[in-house]
C-alpha cells in the first residue's frame, strides 16, 4: 500500500466515523434487498450462522438476527457498531449478534474452513485497492469451509450517479468525501474467479434508485 493509500484509507475511516456520529442509523432500519436474498439463500442450504462484514449500524445484522441467524457483525466504525449492539439490546437480540471492530484490509479473525456463509453489502464498493479488494476475497475464501456460501452486493458501474463521482485513478471514485467503486460484469467475474458461481444479478435499490449488482458464490 503506497503511503497515499494509507491516507486515503484513514480518511475514509474517519469519513465513516463522523457520518454515522453525525446520523445515526444512516442506512435506515429497513434491511438491504441483497440481505433478504442472503437470508433464502443461506436458510435453503441449511446455515444458521452469518459472518458480516462492514456491516455498519447493523440493518442487515438485525434482520438476519430476527430470521433465527446467528450474526457476528464486524465494520471499522466502532460509532456503528455501538448503535448496532444498542438495538441488538433493544430487541432482545443480543444473544444472536455479535459485533466486533474490524478493518478489512486486516486478515479476517476466524481460522480456515470455520465459516458457513459470509455476507457483505455494499462494502467491497469501498475505497480498495485492486490488490485489497484481492486479498479480501482470498480471505474469505480461506475462512468459509468448502460449500459455504458468500453473498455481497456492489454498487454498479450503470448506475447513473456514477457521473457524479469524481475520478480518484486506479478504477476509485470519490463523492462528498466517501471514495469508492462502481463494478462492470467483467471485474465482477474476475473477483471471484475459482469459486462455484451460483448468481450475480443486476438490480435497483434506495428511493433514487442505484443501480447494484448482487452475487452469490460457493467455495468449490
Ligand atoms: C455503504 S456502508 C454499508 C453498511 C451496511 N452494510 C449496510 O448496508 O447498511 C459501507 C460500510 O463499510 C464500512 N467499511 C468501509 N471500509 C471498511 C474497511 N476497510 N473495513 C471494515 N469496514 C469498512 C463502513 O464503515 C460502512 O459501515
Amino acid at each position: 500500500m503506497n503511503t497515499g493509500h494509507v491516507e486515503l484509507a484513514r480518511a475514509q475511516q474517519e469519513r465513516w466515523e463522523t457520518a454515522y456520529a453525525r446520523q445515526p442509523q444512516l442506512h435506515g432500519a429497513e434491511p438491504s434487498a441483497a440481505a433478504h436474498w442472503a437470508a433464502e439463500t443461506f436458510g435453503a442450504a441449511g446455515i444458521d450462522d452469518v459472518l458480516e462484514l462492514g456491516a455498519g449500524h447493523g440493518r442487515d445484522a438485525l434482520f438476519l438476527a430476527r430470521q433465527g441467524f446467528s450474526v457476528h457483525a464486524t465494520d471499522f466504525s466502532e460509532t456503528a457498531l455501538d448503535q448496532l449492539r444498542q438495538q441488538a439490546q433493544r430487541e432482545g437480540l443480543d444473544d444472536r449478534v455479535t459485533a466486533a471492530l474490524h478493518d478489512v484490509r486486516d486478515p479476517l479473525p476466524p481460522a480456515d474452513a470455520t465459516v458457513n456463509a459470509v455476507f457483505a453489502n455494499l462494502l467491497l464498493n469501498m475505497a480498495f485497492t485492486p490488490e485489497e479488494l484481492r486479498g479480501l476475497v482470498g480471505e474469505i475464501h480461506r475462512v468459509l469451509r468448502p460449500g459455504g456460501l458468500f453473498v455481497y452486493a456492489v454498487w454498479s458501474a450503470d448506475d447513473p450517479c456514477a457521473a457524479n463521482w469524481q475520478e480518484l485513478g486506479g478504477g476509485l471514485s470519490v463523492h462528498d468525501g466517501f471514495a469508492g467503486r462502481f463494478f462492470d460484469r467483467a471485474r465482477l467475474d474476475e473477483l471471484t474467479k475459482g469459486w462455484q458461481a451460483i448468481d450475480t444479478t443486476p438490480y435497483a435499490e434506495g428511493p433514487k434508485p442505484h443501480r447494484m449488482w448482487r452475487v452469490t458464490v460457493a467455495k468449490r
